[in-house]
């Protein structure tokens, strides 16, 4: 193996614009697409509870662990953990989660594009105000024929992709501070007008209510782990993204307080996109449990009937597709990064062959909703789009998070921990050791392991 990787720790030139990249990665197509369509197909509010309390107790400490992993090791997650594991006489074989992180973003970047290429197709299809004026039928109907088109889709999904190499070759920093600073209030400020849509067409109410009243009954074992997975995705976790990313932060950073800025930012913004969008469901009738389509076939609606809707709702899904090229900039970096390390390639040329290798997988969900909608995975009926969302959310994100709990709580030695987070009492001290060692682990493990005896107990 080859030697230690250092001195890649002045790419963030502050800690700001360490929290704005973090903040870009973890706030996305997660926040404003995913969050509301898994919490409508999962009956709301007791699932919205446990989404919140797996961010509380796994998301926060996963997170501040990455962080930490990636200051630590300073290199990519694979080679940093090879550093790591060296440094301290620990097996080697826990890099495997870095490995498993490089696999992981690659599925995921794959499906992920494509979604991101609906939302600059419907970019274009708002600004021309296609919209203006349209009920739910109409809009709905406007959304299946364009998932049924796929050279669209496919067209559609190689722009985004392109953007994104075009970003990632050009290295992490440029750009992404501009676009983080001002997308992000910017999203905020037209998720606060869809929601002032709401008031007025009449669905707040019921939307606030359905998020927020916990039904048990309706919270089935399945849900919980998709709540658990999700908590995973939405913060960029358990495949060392915020790890890669961690790697460039400066010394001075307080891993704690970005952790918590992060998970609040990602979290309230989630919430909000669900607030507004079924608003708009309930205002207007529609099913919560749309599926995967759900944005596309809600907020159109809402732009539609509102004066200037054209140029506020093209701007929407304009912010939202910045939204999501910050965050796939970001779910590439553990592959970039490793690769460059270990090649003679640039970053350029890495970027390439990364961004073709994900074209490739992502034929296959692009036609996963016309050519392909009846080719499904024996026993679960996962379409090739819904395995590569299913197998990453529900297997591969908590299962990473799970290793990388058990890293820092059980394999680097204590001390190098306490000190790096500056944990100087020792009730501090033993809190993190408990939470990190014990609860986040366990938490995960029972989570994942009741949900896979469930299933293979119900396929037998
Ligand atoms: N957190 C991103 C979102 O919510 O859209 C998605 C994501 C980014 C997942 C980076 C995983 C990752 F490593």
């Amino acid at each position: 193996m080859s030697e230690q990787v250092t001195g890649r720790s002045d790419m963030w030139s502050n800690s700001f614009i360490f929290v704005l990249a973090a903040a870009g990665s973890a706030v996305g197509l997660g926040n404003i697409w995913k969050f509301p369509y898994i919490a409508g197909e999962n009956g709301g509010g007791a699932f919205v509870l446990v989404y919140l309390i797996c961010i509380a107790i796994i998301g926060i400490p996963v997170m501040v662990s990455e962080i930490m992993l990636g200051k630590l090791g300073r290199a990519s997650p694979i080679q940093a953990l090879l550093n790591l594991t060296r440094t301290h006489n620990r097996s080697t074989r826990w890099s495997i989660v870095g490995y498993m992180g490089v696999l992981t973003g690659f599925l995921i970047l794959s499906f992920y594009a494509v979604v991101a290429g609906w939302v600059c197709y419907y970019i274009l299809r708002l600004f021309t105000g296609e919209f203006t004026g349209a009920d739910a039928s109409t809009v709905g109907e406007a959304f299946g024929g364009f998932l049924a088109d796929p050279m669209q889709v496919l067209m559609w999904f190689s722009i985004f992709m392109v953007v994104t190499i075009f970003f990632v070759a050009r290295g992490v920093t440029r750009g992404l501070e501009l676009c983080v600073r001002f997308s992000m209030p910017a999203v905020f400020v037209l998720l606060l007008i869809l929601i002032g849509y709401g008031v007025h067409a009449g669905g707040f109410v019921e939307s606030v209510a359905f998020l927020f009243t916990p039904d048990f009954s309706k919270l089935t074992p399945q849900a919980i782990l998709i709540a658990l997975g999700h908590a995973f995705f939405t913060l960029s976790l358990g495949m060392g993204a915020i790890m890669a990313y961690g790697a460039y932060v400066p010394q001075s950073v307080s891993v704690g307080t970005t952790t918590f800025t992060i998970a609040i930012l990602d979290t309230v913004l989630a919430l909000l996109a669900g607030i507004a969008i079924f608003a708009i469901v309930f205002a207007y009738g529609l099913a919560p449990d749309a599926g995967p389509g759900l944005l596309f076939e809600t907020v159109p609606v809402a732009f539609g009937n509102l004066p200037g809707g054209a140029l506020f709702g093209g701007l929407f899904f304009l912010l939202v597709a910045l939204a999501a090229l910050t965050s796939a900039i970001s779910i590439s970096e553990p592959a970039i990064a490793y690769m460059t390390e270990r090649s003679k390639l640039s970053r350029a040329q890495v970027a390439l062959i990364i961004g073709g290798v994900c074209w490739i997988l992502g034929v296959g969900s692009v036609l996963s909703f016309n050519v392909w909608a009846d080719v499904k995975l024996a026993f679960f009926e996962w379409t090739f789009f819904d395995s590569l969302d299913k197998i990453t959310q529900l297997v591969l994100l908590p299962l990473g998070g799970l290793l990388i709990a058990l890293i820092v709580g059980h394999v680097l030695p204590k001390q190098v921990v306490y000190q790096e987070l500056g944990l100087l009492q020792e009730r501090a001290q033993n809190a993190w050791s408990i939470v990190v060692g014990f609860i986040t682990p366990i938490a995960v493990f029972l989570v994942f392991i009741i949900e896979v005896i469930r299933e293979v107990f119900t396929h037998l």
